[in-house]
C-alpha cells in the first residue's frame, strides 16, 4: 500500500483556480498585485501546499514536484497575462483622459485698456516735457484758499456758491473738491523756484448732472509759466503749439476777452475743430491769460520782475473735438468697447 500523499493534484488545481478568479476580478494593476500578494505570495493557498512538500514521501516526490511546478508556472502565467492587459487598458484609458482637442476654439481673456482720458493725459504731458516744462500735482480735496481767494475770487463770487462747488463738511475747516486746477498755480508759485513752467493736469469737480455735455468729475490741465519778459505772445505762442500737437498741424486758436479773477487780462480760447460732423467750426477749449500781478505779489514775487502766462483747458473737451465724441457720458461710463477704439494696451 502506497503512503498517502499531503499534497494532491486536486488541491493544487484547486489553489490554481481561486488564483486565476481573483486575477480574472482585478480591474486594476493595484488590484491585481493585491491578488498576487493573497494568491502567490507567502502564506498562499499554493505557498502553504508548498511548504507541505518536506512531507511527501519519497517515492512521489518527483510526481508531486512536477504538478506543483505546473501549478506554480500556470499562476504566474496568468499573473503575467493579466497584467499585461490590465496595463494595455490603463494605459488606453490614460490616453483618452488626456485628449487634447487641437481644434477646440480657445478661451478669450479680454485684456483691459489704459482709458483714453488717461492716455491722452499722458500725451499731454510728453507735449509740454518735450518743450521742457515740468509736472506738478494737487490735491483735489483742496482748501478753499487755494481753490478761490488766492486766486482773487471774492468771498461773494457766485462760483463759490453751493450749486458749483462740492464743500465737504465740517464746513469751518473750509475743505472743497477743487472746481478747477488753478490752485494748483497757487502752491506752485510758493513751493518752485523762479523761472517756473509747470502743467498740471487732474481730476475736478462741479456740482453738474451728469449728461451729454456735463459730468460732475471731470479733467483740466493747468498750465502756469513765470519768467523775466513773458508776454502774450509767449503764451499765444505756446497754445498754439499744444493745439497743433493735439489736433493736427490745420488747427488754429482764437482767443477772445472774457475774464478771470487771476489773470489780467484774460482770454477764452477756441481751437479751430476740422473734421467736426455739422462742419468745421470753433469751439470754446478753454480759459487763459497773464497771470495778475496780484497772485504774484500774493506769493511774495516781483511783478516788475517776473511776469507769467496761465491756461487751463478740459481733457474731455480735447478728447471730444479731436475724435468728434457728441456724448460726454462715454467718456465716464467705463464701457471697455469704448475704450478699446483708442486702442492703447496696457
Ligand atoms: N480755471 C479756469 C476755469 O476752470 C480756467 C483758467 C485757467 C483760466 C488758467 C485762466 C487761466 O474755468
Amino acid at each position: 500500500m502506497s503512503e498517502s500523499n499531503p499534497i494532491t493534484q486536486q488541491a493544487a488545481n484547486e489553489a490554481v483556480d481561486l488564483a486565476l478568479a481573483a486575477f480574472a476580478a482585478a480591474t486594476t494593476s493595484a488590484e491585481l498585485k493585491q491578488a498576487r500578494a493573497e494568491h502567490a505570495g507567502d502564506g498562499s493557498p499554493i505557498a502553504r501546499l508548498n511548504a507541505k512538500m518536506r512531507e511527501v514521501p519519497k517515492e512521489l516526490k518527483a510526481e508531486t514536484g512536477k504538478f506543483m511546478g505546473q501549478a506554480r508556472g500556470r499562476i504566474e502565467g496568468a499573473y503575467k497575462q493579466r497584467e499585461a492587459e490590465l496595463a494595455e487598458k490603463e494605459a488606453a484609458e490614460r490616453l483618452i483622459a488626456e485628449t487634447v482637442d487641437v481644434t477646440e476654439a480657445p478661451v478669450r481673456r479680454t485684456t483691459g485698456t489704459r482709458h483714453p482720458l488717461a492716455q491722452l493725459q499722458d500725451e499731454i504731458g510728453d507735449v509740454f516735457i518735450g518743450m521742457g516744462w515740468e509736472i506738478a500735482e494737487g490735491p483735489e480735496l483742496e482748501h478753499e484758499w487755494y481753490n478761490f481767494d488766492a486766486l482773487g475770487f471774492d468771498p461773494d463770487h457766485p462760483a463759490r456758491a453751493m450749486q458749483d462747488t462740492f464743500f465737504v463738511d465740517p464746513p469751518e475747516r473750509h475743505l472743497l473738491l477743487r472746481t478747477h486746477t488753478s490752485p494748483v498755480q497757487v502752491r506752485s508759485l510758493l513751493d518752485r523756484e523762479l523761472p517756473l513752467y509747470v502743467i498740471a493736469p487732474g481730476r475736478v469737480y462741479r456740482t453738474d448732472e451728469l449728461d451729454a455735455t456735463h459730468t460732475p468729475v471731470f479733467h483740466q490741465v493747468e498750465g502756469i509759466a513765470i519768467d523775466k519778459g513773458l508776454t502774450m505772445a509767449h503764451l499765444r505762442g505756446t497754445l498754439e503749439h499744444f493745439a497743433r500737437q493735439m489736433f493736427g498741424d490745420e488747427a488754429k486758436i482764437r482767443l477772445r476777452p472774457n475774464f478771470f479773477p487771476f489773470t489780467e487780462p484774460s482770454a477764452e480760447m477756441d481751437v479751430w475743430q476740422p473734421n467736426a460732423k455739422g462742419g468745421a467750426r470753433w469751439v470754446e477749449w478753454g480759459g487763459c491769460g497773464m497771470v495778475d500781478p496780484n497772485e504774484l505779489l500774493a506769493a511774495g514775487i516781483d511783478p516788475d520782475e517776473y511776469q507769467g502766462f496761465a491756461f487751463g483747458m478740459g481733457i474731455e473737451r480735447t478728447l471730444q473735438f479731436r475724435h468728434d465724441l457728441n456724448d460726454m457720458r462715454d467718456m465716464v461710463e467705463g464701457d471697455i468697447r469704448f475704450n478699446r477704439q483708442f486702442g492703447g494696451l496696457v
